[in-house]
């Protein structure tokens, strides 16, 4: 039996498993190499990293495989600067500087890396596929990407933004239900109106959009990829089932969290980015809460504000101050390789159709 789908045939991969762009050190070029190498499309996170980083890690990644593989972006925001915001907000992350033995106040120099100039890079190497979050990427580089024979993909946490992503010209639509870890994609309406379950979502999705859709969110093994295959979509795209596997750049506190958690661990939360998204549940987000959601800066500026005590927390080995992005499934993670995780995935997913009938 072939798992043969739209995507596949499309993107040119063996299997439509796709491990997704996850920025901030989690998508090594082990791990996206081990993905495409095994059959499935690695994905580079790239949101964060400096034009040269990006370079040298495209390069790097086609220096390990012949396959398909995908680099991810974020669409640009146009945040608020606030200045009393970001005082009242610089003295309030102090308190927790204090406690974790750091400078105060410290001078944050940029908010985000420049996505004109990491798309240059994206665009000057090639790569074969190209995912956005956050928005919809400009109709210039969907042009220039698809002139050089990029395929390329939006997100989309509605069925508006699908049928929108559709209309700027893009090829395939990853569909991020609210089980999902990480940033939610959410850019038509606010994040709180945008969480439809990936259950919900795909089937009312597939039915309105005719390109190829990527069911996403809570996906963890072949049980969730058929699932996904039978709700209409072509392919699945999964992030946490990969952050525990030895090839995952996260830290080794962060690991063994997600092996811990369970499913009611997580919680979806501001405090971090000051855009929504869902990680396992901290001292940090815990401390956070007594501020309303309109003290926190805009995203990336809360983003970058609190870059310092991630990175602090990080060499002090605790995860209470780490963000710890991840999806709802997490009792299903496994510390198993990416080459594990995609075989058992397919393996499982021909077992579950054809016991389909017995159920
Ligand atoms: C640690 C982490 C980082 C993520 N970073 C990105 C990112 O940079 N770009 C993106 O499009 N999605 C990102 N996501 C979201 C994933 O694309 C995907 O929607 C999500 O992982 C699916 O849910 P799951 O984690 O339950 O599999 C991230 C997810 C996680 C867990």
């Amino acid at each position: 039996m072939v798992l043969e789908t739209r995507f596949t045939k499309l993107t040119h991969i063996r299997y439509p498993i796709i491990q997704a762009g996850m920025a901030g050190g989690a998508t090594t070029v082990e791990l996206v190499t081990a993905v495409s190498n095994a059959g499935g499309l690695g994905t580079l996170g790239a949101g964060y990293l400096t034009p040269d980083k990006l370079r040298a890690e495209i390069r790097s990644i086609k220096q390990r495989t012949e396959r398909p593989f995908g680099v991810n972006l974020f669409v640009p925001q146009d945040p608020a600067v606030s200045e009393p915001k970001i005082r009242a907000m610089t003295q309030r992350l102090d308190e927790i500087r204090s406690d974790l033995g750091i400078a105060r106040g410290p001078s944050v120099d940029k908010y985000a890396e420049s996505f004109e100039e990491q798309m240059e890079v994206v665009l000057e190497e090639g790569v074969p596929v190209f995912s956005f979050t956050f928005g919809i990427a400009p109709h210039s580089v969907i042009l220039r990407l698809h002139n050089q024979g990029t395929v390329v993909m939006g997100t989309a946490t509605t069925v508006r933004e699908a049928m929108a992503l559709e209309q700027a010209g893009v090829d395939a639509i990853v569909v991020q239900g609210s089980e999902a870890g990480g940033h939610r994609g959410t850019f038509l309406s606010n994040a709180s109106q945008s969480l439809i379950g990936t259950m919900a979502l795909v089937p009312q999705v597939a039915d309105r959009v005719s390109l190829p859709v990527i069911a996403s969110g809570g996906i963890m093994d072949g049980r969730g990829l058929t699932a996904s295959l039978a709700l209409g979509a072509s392919a699945v795209q999964m992030g946490t089932a990969f952050l525990a596997c030895a090839e995952s750049g996260v830290h080794l506190r962060y690991k063994e969290r997600l092996l811990e958690s369970e499913e009611d661990a997580t919680e979806i939360t501001c405090a971090y980015s000051g855009k929504a998204a869902r990680g396992i549940r901290t001292e940090f987000m815990e401390r956070m809460k007594k501020y309303d959601v309109e003290q926190i800066p805009d995203y990336p500026i809360q983003n970058a504000m609190t870059q310092d005590i991630r990175r602090a927390a990080a060499k002090q080995n605790n995860a209470e101050y780490m963000s710890l992005w991840a999806g709802q499934g997490l009792r299903l993670t496994t510390s198993d390789s990416a080459q594990d995780i995609v075989q058992r995935t397919v393996e499982q997913a021909i077992a579950a159709v054809q016991s389909l009938s017995l159920n």
